[in-house]
């Protein structure tokens, strides 16, 4: 099948892309650049160009008439930088979906997959959540996703589009192939801050050790990427038979058990040579708890389950930047 993947010189999409090639499918590429990487797009049908742009959706849906479905993981996705530009934030990840979308229709596309996250979800006090949890995003980034998915359920009730929202939770990790990863030399989620910390040969702060969880350490659900590809290689074989009562579906997409930071620290520590030492340290503001998934959608609906584990999650990172640089340049 003929896929176009909107943010596919991004982390994930690039990496759903090469699921895809492994597959037999034919992804085909559209990406502004503005935070994804050309060489991601190696070997791959590429446009250069925004979502939002009707010239380049004309000229790519003319040279692949059969393009059968969209994954669209085009977002700008820094939380501090959503609270400093809302507006800018609002208008890629909003704006810009309801004119591609608008133009998707018009193509006659009805079968879409949205990079959706868990951050649009109530924080609560069992650290888990399902599909039918409560939604209360806590940033402007989350609450683009949000707007986004309530946009999309409105669109699906009165057109022939269907949508699959795809939530994600904590990914890590790399194609294991390692022709993508993550673009970023310095990461700011707690991988990124524990890799810093153990290049630098300084402690790791734990922010936050009084919440309710276990151990007392904030708590995280992290997915590697290439399951979360396969999820979305899943979600596209079966597209069809997920319907069955409306036009918009959801589905979590995590490994079902929480890592606490404390224990991702241990699970770091196993992969490296030199342990990194840990400091505590108090929460920061907005710093939440966290959750992980307690459902069993994916599971029954696409028959996915993450197989890898969160030890293979940062060994695949740590691999993927020892040779980003050769990649990357
Ligand atoms: N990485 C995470 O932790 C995470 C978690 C939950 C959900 N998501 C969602 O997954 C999707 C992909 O995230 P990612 O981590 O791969 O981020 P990324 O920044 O690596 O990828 C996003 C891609 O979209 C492209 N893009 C952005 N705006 C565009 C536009 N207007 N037109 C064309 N291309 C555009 C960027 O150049 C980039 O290649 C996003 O929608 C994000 O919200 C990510």
């Amino acid at each position: 099948m003929k896929v176009l993947i909107a943010g596919g010189a991004g982390f994930i999409g690039s990496t759903v892309a090469s699921c895809l090639i492994d597959a037999g499918h034919q992804p085909v590429i559209l990406d502004n650049l503005v935070t994804g990487r050309r060489e991601f797009c190696e070997g791959r049908p590429f446009y250069e160009g925004d979502i939002a742009d009707p010239a380049i959706l004309d000229r790519i849906f003319d040279e692949h008439p059969d393009i059968e479905s969209v994954v669209h993981c085009a977002a700008l996705i820094v939380v501090p930088d959503s609270v400093a530009h809302p507006i800018h934030y609002y208008r890629e990840n909003v704006a810009k979906t309801l004119e591609l979308v608008d133009h998707l229709i018009a193509k006659g596309v009805t079968r879409l997959v949205f990079s959706s996250s868990a951050s649009i979800y109530e924080p609560n006090d069992e650290f888990s959540v399902d599909e039918s949890s409560a939604l209360a995003a806590q940033s402007p980034y989350a609450r683009t996703k949000l707007v986004v998915e309530q946009m999309l359920t409105d669109v699906t009730a009165a057109t022939p589009l269907r949508v699959l929202s795809l939530r994600y939770f904590n990914p890590i990790g790399s194609d294991p192939k390692m022709r993508t990863g993550l673009q970023v030399p310095a990461p700011s989620h707690a991988l990124g801050k524990l890799i810093e910390a153990h290049r630098e040969g300084v402690p790791f702060n734990i922010t936050g050790v009084d919440y309710p969880t276990r151990d007392g350490s904030g708590i995280r659900d992290y997915v590697h990427v290439w399951d979360l590809a396969g999820a979305h290689l899943r979600a596209l074989e079966v597209f069809d038979s997920l319907f069955a009562e409306s036009n918009y579906s959801v589905i979590n997409l995590g490994t079902g058990t929480g890592t606490t930071v404390r224990e991702f620290v241990d699970a770091f520590n196993e992969v490296v040579d030199e342990p990194v030492a840990v400091a505590e340290a108090p929460r920061r503001p907005g710093d939440q708890a966290g959750a992980y998934t307690r459902s069993t959608r994916a599971a029954d609906l696409l028959d996915w389950r993450a197989e890898h584990t969160v030890v293979e999650g940062i060994r695949d990172t740590l691999t993927w930047f020892s040779q980003r640089d050769k990649i990357l340049g």
